[in-house]
């Protein structure tokens, strides 16, 4: 027996309410609410079931099928992934609108000749695939497209095709008959994925689910569907720059701190395997307000150039805008340089830039911050051989930072030879390097070495 009944859910979080709020008691946001049927159970008590199948195991009598992955012919998605798609596994792929979703999902299914994929899409017609198929001249006779959003059909289609792999673009366009609210709706998406999930656990189909992202950033849909699948991908960049970084923010079969970069070009999207080279301009050699820093994103050390230009302000109130960097962080970082060294902050304005379109949030990367507003401020150019890492404490000493091993790595990989760090960095050995090492305890002692 089962009874409707209607109940209210937040869009944005999932809580649900037996009346219409105009603001969500939980995450805040104003006129989310939505009203959705449900079919409710009606349960007997079943506390006397007789079981029957599945029964509790040990450890040692449980069967271990290794994971046999398999590679997605892209190495920066697999290296992301932890070495490759699991089958049966459910990955969501998240991303802003236009960030490059669908292309790296098209990319993907057309590079894997060797097994065979079903790519459905209820957001574009086939004919659209097949233009950007064209754009990323590619072909791959075992991949094959339908366009479906319901969700009995193409479990249905996956069924009696038996792919490999399913890519599914995107969950927010997918609706079930058993649900009345709309596509898209938090119910929609969440019975959705877990049909789908139930299907690809039972056929150990590897499913790649493409969802959309709220305006907040967070993955749309509550995050119970981040809790359901087994591994989030966020797919991230600016807009108005060419790269792409991948990220897991879950990751039931590998590490969350790999991270993959990739360059949208105009046919697709290319692997780069160094970042660092990519983003170490090569025109500001000599030229005043630019620091390269050691910083490490995710697992990876990449080298990046930091741009600031100082300038006196012409208004009252002085201007401080920064791309990439946090501009608290970097309101702290003025006020250590005016203590430190004597900078005017009232009188300049202050604007800063990290190179290549990035975010950083790496702590070390603020040594290099402090030194190229420093540098633009008194129009010395910092030697372009040079490079930095070291977070900067309010009382302007330096601090220990992470992974020092990797940052020297890479900073003498690509041919700087200083590179400043914090003194408390200790337990390296630093005797088989040609990068010369310079310890600083301070940031002043950092300003006498570039500037004197
Ligand atoms: P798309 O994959 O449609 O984004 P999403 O699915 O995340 O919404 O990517 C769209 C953008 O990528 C679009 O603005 C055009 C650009 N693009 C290229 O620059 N080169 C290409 O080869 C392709 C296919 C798209
Ligand atoms: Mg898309």
């Amino acid at each position: 027996m089962s009874s409707t009944k209607s109940i209210f859910i937040c869009q944005n979080c999932g809580t649900q309410s037996a009346k219409w709020l105009g603001k969500c008691t939980v995450c805040g946001e104003w006129n989310t609410f939505v009203e959705e049927i449900v079919n409710k159970k009606q349960t007997t008590s079943k506390l006397s079931i007789q079981i029957s199948g599945n029964q509790p195991l040990s450890l040692e009598n449980i069967k271990a099928t290794k994971n046999k992955r398999f590679s997605t012919g892209i190495d920066e998605f697999n290296r992301v992934l932890g070495g490759g798609i699991v089958p049966g596994s459910l990955v969501l792929l998240g991303g802003d609108p236009g960030i490059g979703k669908s292309t790296l999902a098209l990319q993907l299914a057309l590079g894997l000749s060797d097994r065979k994929i079903l790519y459905t899409s209820g957001e574009e017609s086939l004919q659209q695939i097949k233009l950007r198929a064209e754009r990323l001249n590619k072909q791959n006779e075992n991949c094959l497209f339908l366009c479906e959003t319901s969700l009995e059909k193409l479990i249905a289609h996956t069924d009696k095709q038996k792919p490999d792999l399913l890519i599914i673009d995107s969950i927010q366009t997918i609706s079930t008959e058993t649900i009345e609210s709309s596509a898209g709706s938090v119910s929609q998406v969440r019975e959705c994925t877990s049909s789908i999930l139930k299907f690809a656990k039972k056929n150990d189909v590897a499913v790649i689910l493409i969802g959309h992202i709220t305006k907040e950033g967070n993955l749309a849909g509550p995050k119970v569907l981040e809790h359901m699948v087994d591994t989030v991908l966020q797919f991230e960049g600016d807009i108005n720059y060419m790269y792409r970084i991948l990220r897991a923010s879950k990751n039931r079969f590998g590490s969350t701190n790999e991270l993959g970069i990739f360059e949208m070009r105009i046919n697709g999207l290319m692997e780069i395997t160094n970042p660092s080279e990519q983003l170490i301009s090569k025109v500001s050699d000599g030229v005043s307000g630019t620091a390269i820093a050691a910083t490490i994103e995710g697992a990876r050390p990449i080298l990046i150039e930091i741009q600031a230009l100082v300038s006196s302000a012409a208004y009252g109130t002085p201007q401080r805008s920064s791309t990439g960097f946090d501009l608290r962080r970097l309101n702290m970082l003025l006020a250590v340089l005016e203590k430190r060294a004597g900078f005017k902050l009232i009188a300049k304005d202050v604007f800063l830039n990290i190179a290549g379109g990035l975010k950083i949030s790496d702590p070390a990367t603020d040594l290099a911050v402090i030194c190229s507003i420093l540098s633009s401020n008194i129009d010395v150019a910092i030697n372009h051989k040079n490079c930095f890492a070291g977070e900067v404490g309010l009382t302007g000493e330096i601090r220990a930072v992470s992974r020092i091993e990797q940052r020297i790595a890479e900073a003498e990989k690509l041919g700087f030879t200083k590179m400043f760090i914090p003194r408390l960095n200790k337990g390296f050995d630093s005797s088989s390097l040609k990068i010369e090492i310079v310890k600083a305890n301070r940031v002043e002692e950092v300003f006498k070495n570039i500037f004197s």
